[in-house]
């Protein structure tokens, strides 16, 4: 199978998932990037089973407005039972690099609001230690120099992502060559530098049930 079918497996898996938690008010949590966008794709064919969605970025909810889905801001919601994303790495312990798509933000603040957190993955994606995929690091631009260097002292090689502002305004630094061994301590460090605004190490808040797409299928691995 190639990657694009395994992306489309591990969507349609995720739509049969969640389709028999969900009630004619509930509200869907949804991610961005390609294996999302499939994931949207299929949602539409069972829209009438749930009320809408929220989005992590604009991108997600002008796809999901096309397909006529409701997208609601989530401030309106009080409750969301589902959030599904993909990643650009997961381990075992299903901690996440995201953030490829430089959304990384809203994508921690939605799934923090989710009762259940679905990744949806190819099995390129599946590692043993993070890090191998660049870590994105969303920054308020003015602080973009000082946060290079604060990001040097932890012994990463930090790269400003050229010409990529966020939904929020920001700037992404990508941080290469840190094998993360230990992705909460690595989370927390990086959040406490002054002027970002978080990175996408989901580890304090990690994937509950990673669905992953393999040659032989669908594999479903939950915490
Ligand atoms: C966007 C993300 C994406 O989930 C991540 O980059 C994976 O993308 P894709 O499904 O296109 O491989 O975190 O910010």
């Amino acid at each position: 199978m190639t990657q694009d079918e395994l992306k489309k497996a591990v969507a349609r898996a995720a739509v049969d998932y969640i389709k028999p938690k969900l009630e004619s008010d509930s509200i869907v949590g949804v991610g961005t990037g390609s294996t999302a966008n499939c994931f949207i794709d299929y949602l539409a064919e069972i829209k009438g089973h749930f009320d809408g969605a929220v989005a992590s970025s604009e991108a997600s909810a002008e796809r999901l407005k096309s397909h006529g889905i409701p997208v609601y801001d989530l401030n309106s919601v009080d409750r969301m039972e589902v959030y599904v994303d993909g990643a650009d790495e997961t381990n075992a312990d299903l901690e996440l690099i995201k953030g490829g798509g430089a959304a990384l933000t809203r994508e921690k603040i939605v799934a923090a609001v989710a009762d259940e957190f679905i990744c949806i993955a190819d099995g390129s994606k599946w590692v043993e230690t993070l890090g191998g995929f660049p870590l994105p690091v969303e920054v308020i631009p003015m602080a973009r120099s000082h946060v290079g260097r604060e990001l040097v002292k932890l012994g990463a090689d930090p790269v400003y992502r050229q010409g990529c502002v966020t939904d929020n305004g920001n700037i992404i630094i990508d941080v290469h060559n840190m094998k993360i061994t230990n992705p909460k301590a690595t989370e927390t460090a990086i959040n406490q530098i002054v002027g970002v605004v978080t990175n996408g190490l989901f580890a304090e808040r990690s994937a509950d049930v990673l669905l992953i797409g393999r040659e032989d299928g669908v594999e479903t691995i939950t915490k």
